[in-house]
C-alpha cells in the first residue's frame, strides 16, 4: 500500500500546470481509510442559533430577566376603552433562581375591552394551520382578583385570533397553568403575538412565560422540526457544542453554566451569552446530548478551560482544580453510571442510559490568550481527565502547542479563508500534516466570498446573512482537500451553523442555514456539505490532478464497490475533463451525478430557498477512461458502479 505522504507529494506534483487535462484516480489500492467521523457540525449560541432558532420556544424574555430595568419584548395590551401597566417585580419572584416576575395591572378592562401583556416574540410568533401549540405559564394574583386570564395568538393589529383559551383558578400563590392552542387552516403568517389579557380590572404576577409549537420527536422542551430536518439531512456524525466562543464566556462567571442548564425551564434562569445578548439556557446540557442523539450523531463536549474572551484567565495550579472539577462532573453527567452524583442527576433529569462520548475539548481557541497559560490549563485538565477516564481522547485548541509535555490525542484547527485562499490552498492541503501526530480536527471553518469586511464587522450586516455560491466553491475544494486527509483528519465541521435572517439578530456571516420565524432555507455551502456528507466511501482513493483548475478527491465503498468522485470547477466556464480509473476494468455505463451549479453572486434566502440546489441526473456511457464536461463554477459528486 502506498503510503499518506507518497500521496500527499502526488498531489502537490500534479497541481504543478501540465499541458493536458487530467484526473486520475488510483483504484489499486486505498490511500487509507476515510474517518467514519469526517462530517460533523459545530453549533454555538450566535446570531440567535438557538433563541430564537434551534430551540422551540416562541417567547422572548420569558423569564423576564432580559433587561434588569424593564420587561423588553412585553407590551401593554389595551383599547380606547381599557387601561393596564407592566412592570418587573422583583418582590414577588417566581423562585430563587428567577429572582423576578412581571407585574400586570389592569386598571380599565370589560369582556369586549380586555387588556393584559403580549409578547411578539422572536420576531414574531409563527402561525401554522391547523398546528397545536403548548402553553404554559405561572401565575398569582393580588387579593381581588378572582377573574380568568385569556391566553391567545393574535395578529399583530389585534384584529384576528387565530387561537385562544381561559386559564382560571389564580390564587396568591405561585401556580402553573398549561393550555393548548390550537389554530384553524390559516395562512401562515409571523405577524402575531401571544397575549395574556383579562377582562376585568385586577393584578397579577406572572412568571416564566412559555409557548411551544409542536417540535422534533415531540420532546417537550424541544427543537424547531424545520431546523432539525435540515440538520439531519446533513447527516452529522459528531456535534461540537456548546462552543466556540459561547463555551468561554466574555468573563469568567458567563462561562457556559452547564449545572444550572439542567431540570424545568422555570428553574433555569439563563445567563449572559458573548455574543451580546442573553441566553435563557432553554438549550440545556440535556437539550444538547438529546439534540445529538435525535441525530444520531455523537458528542463532542467542550468543556470551560478556565480562559475567557475578554482576558480573564485561572492561573494553572490550585487556582484551576475546581474549574477542573466543573469539566469532571460535567463529563460525568454525560457518561457516569447512575450510581454517580451526576449520573444520578441524568436519570432524574429523564434520561438513565449514559451518553456516548469519545471526545472533549479542553476550551476554544486559547491560542488568543495573552498570557499563554494554556500549556499548565491544558496538562491539569488532560492529567485529572485522562486519570478518571482513560478512554477518552482530549482535544487541544491550539496546533502543535508544547502543552507541558501531553500530547493532545487530536488538534483543533480552525480556518476561515476566501474561496480565492481556498482554491490556491486546497490542492497541496495535508502534505504538513504529520501522520504519527495527533488527529487532526477542523472545529470550524468556512469559505467567505471576501474578507475585506470581517465576519463580525457591523459593515457585514449590509450583505446577505448566508453565502453564495462563490462561496460554496471554496467550501467544495476545502472539503475535497479534507476528505483526501481524512486517515489524519478525523473530524471536520462548518461554522457558523444557523442565523436567524432578521435585522439585528445577526453576529456573523456567512453561516450555513438561514431561518425567521415561519421557514428555513439552506444556502448553497449548505447543500455542498449536504452531497459531501451523503455520498462517502470507507476508503481513499489516491486522486492526481493536472493540467486543470478543477479540484476534487474519490472515495470507494468497500461493500459495494462503488467509486464516488467530488468535483470542484472554479471556472465560469464548462471543462472538458478527461477521467481515468486505474485498476478497474469495468464500471456500469450509468452513473448518477449530482451538480451544484450557478454563477458565483448566486444564492438562496428566506423568498428564494431553492434557487441554488443540488440536481441529480444520469451519466451515460461511463468506461475507466472518459470525458466528463464540468459545468461552469459548479460542485459535483459521480457515483460509479464497478462491476
Ligand atoms: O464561529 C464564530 C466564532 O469564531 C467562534 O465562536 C469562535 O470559536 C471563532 O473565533
Amino acid at each position: 500500500m502506498r503510503s499518506i505522504s507518497t500521496f500527499a507529494i502526488l498531489i502537490a506534483t500534479a497541481i504543478s500546470l501540465a499541458a493536458n487535462p487530467a484526473f486520475t484516480i488510483d483504484a489499486t489500492h486505498s490511500a487509507g481509510k476515510v474517518s467514519p467521523k469526517l462530517y460533523g457540525l459545530m453549533t454555538e449560541e450566535i446570531n440567535h442559533a438557538y433563541d430564537g432558532g434551534l430551540y422551540a420556544e416562541l417567547i422572548q424574555n420569558r423569564a423576564f430577566l432580559d433587561d434588569a430595568k424593564s420587561p423588553v419584548n412585553w407590551s401593554v395590551v389595551k383599547d380606547d376603552s381599557s387601561a393596564a401597566t407592566i412592570a418587573l417585580d422583583p418582590a414577588n419572584p417566581l423562585n430563587d433562581k428567577i429572582p423576578t416576575s412581571l407585574r400586570l395591572t389592569v386598571t380599565q378592562a370589560t369582556k369586549d375591552h380586555p387588556a393584559g401583556v403580549a409578547n411578539s416574540g422572536y420576531w414574531g410568533i409563527p402561525v401554522h394551520p391547523k398546528t397545536q401549540y403548548r402553553a404554559s405559564l405561572w401565575a398569582r394574583a393580588e387579593a381581588g382578583f378572582s377573574g380568568s386570564l385569556t391566553v391567545s395568538i393574535v395578529s399583530d393589529d389585534g384584529r384576528t385570533i387565530y387561537a385562544s383559551e381561559k386559564i382560571s383558578g389564580l390564587t396568591a400563590e405561585w401556580q402553573k397553568f398549561e393550555v393548548t392552542l390550537k389554530t384553524s387552516d390559516v395562512t401562515p403568517t409571523a405577524q402575531a403575538r401571544f397575549a395574556i389579557t383579562l377582562d376585568q380590572p385586577g393584578t397579577i404576577n406572572l412568571g416564566l412565560v412559555s409557548l411551544f409549537p409542536p417540535t422534533w420527536n415531540d420532546r417537550p422542551n424541544g427543537l424547531r422540526k424545520d431546523i432539525m430536518q435540515m440538520l439531519v439531512d446533513l447527516n452529522p456524525k459528531f456535534l461540537r457544542f456548546p462552543g466556540g466562543n459561547y463555551v468561554e464566556g466574555n468573563k469568567i462567571e458567563d462561562r457556559f453554566p452547564w449545572a444550572k442548564t439542567l431540570g424545568p425551564i422555570e428553574d433555569r434562569p439563563g445567563h449572559a451569552c458573548c455574543w451580546g445578548y442573553r441566553s435563557s439556557d432553554g438549550m440545556g446540557l440535556l437539550e444538547f446530548l438529546e439534540w445529538c442523539e435525535d441525530m444520531k450523531a455523537e458528542p463532542l463536549l467542550a468543556v470551560y478551560a478556565g480562559y475567557s474572551l475578554e482576558g480573564e484567565h485561572v492561573k494553572a495550579g490550585p487556582e484551576l482544580e475546581p474549574f477542573v472539577k466543573e469539566a469532571l462532573d460535567e463529563i460525568e453527567y454525560v457518561i457516569g453510571d447512575t450510581n454517580t452524583t451526576w449520573g444520578a442527576r441524568r436519570a432524574k433529569d429523564g434520561h438513565p442510559a449514559p451518553f456516548t462520548l469519545n471526545y472533549v475539548e479542553i476550551g476554544n481557541e486559547d491560542g488568543f490568550d495573552n498570557s499563554h497559560s494554556y500549556d499548565g490549563r491544558f496538562a491539569q485538565f488532560h492529567d485529572a481527565i485522562k486519570a478518571k477516564y482513560p478512554q477518552l481522547k482530549l482535544i487541544s485548541t491550539i496546533p502543535s502547542a508544547p502543552l507541558d509535555g501531553r500530547k493532545p490525542d487530536v488538534e483543533d484547527r480552525h480556518d476561515y479563508s476566501s474561496t480565492e485562499n481556498f482554491i490556491k490552498k486546497s490542492g497541496n492541503y495535508g502534505a504538513d500534516i504529520k501522520r504519527n501526530g495527533p488527529e487532526v480536527f477542523v472545529g470550524e471553518w468556512a469559505a467567505h466570498e471576501e474578507t475585506s469586511v470581517p465576519p463580525w464587522n457591523e459593515g457585514s450586516h449590509k450583505l446577505a446573512p448566508t453565502p453564495t455560491m462563490k462561496a460554496a466553491i471554496g467550501d467544495g475544494v476545502f472539503m475535497a482537500a479534507m476528505e483526501r486527509n481524512s486517515d489524519i483528519i478525523k473530524m471536520q465541521c462548518y461554522a457558523p451553523l444557523l442565523v436567524n435572517v432578521n435585522p439585528g439578530a445577526r453576529q456573523w456571516r456567512p453561516d450555513l442555514i438561514g431561518y425567521d420565524a415561519l421557514s428555513a432555507y439552506g444556502s448553497p455551502s449548505y447543500y455542498a456539505i449536504q452531497m459531501f456528507s451523503r455520498n462517502v466511501g470507507d476508503e481513499i482513493l489516491p486522486v492526481t490532478f493536472s493540467g486543470t483548475s478543477v479540484q476534487g478527491c474519490a472515495t470507494r465503498d468497500s461493500q459495494t464497490g462503488e467509486i464516488i468522485i467530488k468535483l470542484v470547477n472554479p471556472e465560469l466556464t464548462p471543462q472538458s475533463l478527461p477521467i481515468e480509473i486505474k485498476g478497474v476494468s469495468s464500471l456500469a455505463s450509468k452513473a448518477t451525478v449530482i451538480t451544484l451549479s450557478a454563477n458565483p453572486e448566486d444564492t438562496n434566502s428566506i423568498r428564494r430557498p431553492r434557487n441554488v440546489v443540488p440536481v441529480t441526473t444520469t451519466l451515460s456511457s461511463v468506461k475507466p477512461g472518459f470525458i466528463f464536461t464540468m459545468p461552469p463554477d459548479s460542485v459535483v459528486v459521480l457515483k460509479l458502479k464497478t462491476r
